[in-house]
């Protein structure tokens, strides 16, 4: 039977906890590197979440915990569902849940106020923000956050994952990018005018909340009803203690900021979650800190950035079915998107009803003409399982024309500059090229021209096909 999704971290911790997939350690860590490195390798073997109890130079008062969703199998837990639940199941039930959102309501105090710390009392390296690889710029907060803003000229409020990397003890330097929500805001109301941006960096929310923050949703929607809906259930805010923002009332520590609207800083480098370090230092949106709140025992979060991190599962999810709308939107016959964690969201897949040259160049031109993330599309047809990945990549070997089915689409100024294969004069220019690979049959060719597959449902008769799983049936196999 469906549970409830975790309404907070502490309960979410709790039911991963129960299924074996977070691991507590109460020996001390250094923050610096071993702690990340410890959840860097667990990314890599697909192992558990881990919370640690003893951080090196910080009181027990604060633990720290790793990569909260980042396998499947916790994100079934953070869905309220069993935690072998198929990848289909899960994005079956976020596409539903996102279909109905349900708006937050407002509380007067929350468990993320326990404790207040204003203006020039804080320092931001009382918290124990680990570091997370060897060569980064610095130690980074909100490496899973959840952060809020609001546009200047209106009433929409912007939830978004944006990492923050520590200057000193007020500072922070960020990496929204520019097409970011939070980079639209600032760039369009807030700069023009000179008026600083708050901002709060939420951490340690329930794992819903983080996920639709991950989400790329329309502009002037609100993430926070998008979380309800995820969740099932409102989520409860509070207003902040240096702006009217509002938070998750559950929050485990809430960063609270400004934005300066006519000063950058530098930031980076950082192991990306393409699975490289490909940026350089770069300059930054820049923020002085007003206030730091918290739980009296907190649990601090981060995501041990690169190959299979948070991102690899989040944006696998979201970024699938706003692909799947885009194109049904732009009236493509699509039947299934996948988009795998080991792609490091640079791959989909994209199952269609009918195939062909036509619909391979029209899938790669709705999936760029406005930010290209993804720079690899496998079309297949719809006989494919989308998340079968030994069928996809038959099909691709077998099906893809090496010459006919490949459709490059180049441009200008829209380009993922985290491409790990794009040179530097690309990442600059913001210039690169996405690809589709037709792994279809061609719609024009006769029913006879057409390959028969050699497999069991394909190319042998109904009544052997009945007899066979039959037997196989009676062996007791599987
Ligand atoms: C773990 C993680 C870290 C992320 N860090 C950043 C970041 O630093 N900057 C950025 O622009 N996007 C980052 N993203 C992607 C954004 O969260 C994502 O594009 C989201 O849709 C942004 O919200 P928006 O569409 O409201 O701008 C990150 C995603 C994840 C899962």
């Amino acid at each position: 039977m469906a549970q409830q999704a975790p309404q907070d971290f502490r309960s979410f911790l709790a039911a991963i906890r129960a299924t074996g997939d977070l691991i507590t350690i109460d020996e001390q860590v250094d923050w610096d590197q071993e702690l990340a490195g410890i959840g860097r390798l667990s990314c890599e073997r697909n192992g558990p979440a881990f919370q640690f109890n003893n951080v090196k130079d910080y009181a027990p008062q604060w633990r720290v915990a790793t990569n909260p969703i980042a396998t499947w199998r916790r994100m079934a837990v953070a869905f309220g569902l069993p935690a072998d639940t198929p990848v289909p199941k899960l994005y079956e039930t976020y596409a539903a849940r996102e279909s109905n959102p349900i708006p937050p309501v407002v509380v007067k105090d929350g468990p993320c106020k326990e404790v207040v710390i204003a203006h020039d009392k804080v320092d931001l390296f009382d918290l124990p923000v680990p570091m997370v690889h060897e060569g980064d710029g610095g130690r980074y907060v909100g490496t899973w956050d959840l952060v809020v803003s609001k546009d200047a000229r209106s009433n929409w409020v912007n939830w978004g994952m944006y990492r923050f990397m520590i200057h000193n003890e007020r500072l922070i330097t960020g990496f929204p990018r520019p097409t970011s929500h939070l980079g639209k805001m600032l760039l369009d109301g807030y700069v023009p005018n000179k008026r600083p941006m708050p901002i709060a960096i939420a951490m340690g929310c329930d794992p819903l909340s983080h996920l639709a923050a991950t989400a790329t949703f329309r502009i002037g929607g609100n993430e926070a009803d998008l979380a309800g809906g995820l969740r099932e259930r409102p989520v409860e805010l509070v207003k902040c203690e240096t702006s009217d923002l509002q938070v998750p009332a559950s929050a485990e520590v809430v960063i609270e900021a400004e934005v300066y609207p006519d000063r950058i800083n530098q930031e980076g480098p950082y192991g990306e979650y393409p699975g490289y370090r490909s940026g350089e230092i770069g300059n930054a949106l820049c923020a002085r800190v007003t206030a730091i709140t918290h739980r009296r025992d907190p649990i601090w979060t981060l995501d041990t950035t690169g190959f299979m991190d948070s991102s690899a599962t989040t944006t696998s999810i979201t970024g699938a079915i706003a692909i799947q709308r885009r194109l049904e939107a732009n009236g493509v016959p699509v039947k299934a998107v996948y988009v795998p964690p080991e792609g490091a969201v640079h791959l989909a897949i994209v199952s269609v009803r009918s195939g062909g040259t036509e619909v391979a160049r029209k899938i790669v031109d709705v999936l760029t003409v406005r930010r290209a993330l993804i720079s690899k599309i496998i079309v297949v047809d719809e006989d494919v399982d989308v998340f079968n990945l030994p069928a996809v990549l038959h099909a691709f070997a077998t099906k893809c024309h090496p010459a006919r089915g490949i459709h490059v689409t180049n441009y200008v100024g829209r380009a993922n500059t985290l491409t790990p294969a794009y040179t530097q004069e690309e990442r600059v220019t913001r210039t690169g090229a996405s690809v589709a690979f037709d792994s279809t049959w061609p719609p024009e060719w006769p029913a006879d021209a057409t390959p028969v597959r050699a497999t069991l449902d394909s190319m042998y008769s109904p009544e052997v096909q009945r007899r066979v799983l039959e037997r196989w049936r009676s062996l007791g196999l599987q």
